[in-house]
């Protein structure tokens, strides 16, 4: 199956990174949020990637205002009929994604794939509102998406293999790679991400660390590009949340990441993109 018009389900921290990276390679992509303010940070973030790549040498200004007008932002569903992929990158919430799924399914032709962004829930249960669940994938990017090159991608227990093998066939058309994993809580690398982090919380608090001296070390060692605090601000704290209280359910204790993200969440603290979390930030 050829992608020759892709849509993206949520303008936030990972939908407008996508819709870069769809854009770079040359497809048109309608960007669709529920929130106009987040549909205007999306296109303002998608419109930041482009201007480094301008910065670096890597694409002329000329080059950098054709992509970017293939992003195409709305609030509505206008021009899905025409669209083959939607990737679906709304909050990690089940109920919302199916909502939002069952929607869109209405909107789009019957051969279009489906795809669900989810970093750990199951594409099985996703699927359960759609009336062909044969064609939805979990195509799992990560933050941020313009830079990392890995997507898992996950079959459900209905999806049908030839949905698969475009899926797969798309990832790499977008210079990606594209990784099949098996459909379990948290995947591959957020079952290994997450286990880490709540290592990391547990550290903090049994031998009263500071945070800033962990990143610190993270860093200076080279194994990470980044520290655990530092990354869970910038992934947003309430997606972490989201998905390791997905894998406790369905591990145990050893991904609890007690209270400190709940507490800087209920202070509205949800990482970089709201300006606060483990560290502040302004610009
Ligand atoms: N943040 C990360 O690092 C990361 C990495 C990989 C995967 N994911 C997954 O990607 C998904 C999105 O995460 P995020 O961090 O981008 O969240 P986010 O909170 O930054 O953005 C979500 C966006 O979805 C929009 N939205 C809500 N309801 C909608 C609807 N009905 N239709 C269209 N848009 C709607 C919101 O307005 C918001 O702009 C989640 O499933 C998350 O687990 C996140």
């Amino acid at each position: 199956m050829y992608v020759f018009k892709a849509a993206v389900l949520g303008a936030g921290t990972m939908g407008a990174e996508i819709a870069q990276v769809i854009s770079l390679s040359g497809l048109p992509v309608v960007l669709k949020d529920v929130d106009e303010g987040q549909l205007g940070r999306g296109m303002a973030h998608i419109r930041e990637i482009y201007g480094r790549r301008v910065q670096r040498g890597r694409l002329t200004e000329h080059d950098a205002e054709d992509r970017l007008a293939l992003v195409q932002p709305q609030l509505d569903y206008k021009g899905f009929s025409d669209v083959d992929l939607v990737i679906e990158a709304v909050p990690e919430k089940l109920a919302l994604k199916q909502a939002v799924l069952g929607e869109v399914e209405a909107q789009v032709s019957m051969t279009a794939l489906l795809a669900t962004n989810t970093s750990a829930l199951p594409v099985t249960e996703i699927g359960q509102s759609l009336a062909r669940p044969q064609r939805l994938v979990g195509m799992h990017f990560f933050f941020p998406a313009s830079v990392m090159k890995l997507v898992e991608v996950i079959a459900g227990e209905r999806t049908d293999e030839e949905y698969i093998d475009s899926a797969i066939e798309f990832v790499e058309s977008i210079r990606r790679v594209g990784v099949r994993v098996r459909e379990c809580p948290g995947f591959l690398v957020n079952r290994i991400l997450m286990a880490g982090l709540a290592e990391v919380l547990r550290a903090e608090r049994d031998l009263s660390l500071e945070p800033r001296e962990i990143d610190a070390v993270v860093a200076a060692s080279k194994l990470a590009p980044m520290g655990p605090y530092a990354l869970a601000d910038a992934l947003g704290l309430d997606i972490a949340q989201d998905v390791a209280q997905t894998l406790q359910a369905a591990y145990g204790e050893r991904f609890d990441l007690g209270d400190r993200i709940a507490n800087l969440i209920a202070q509205g603290k949800r990482g970089a993109k709201t300006g606060e979390g483990f560290y502040t930030y302004t610009g």
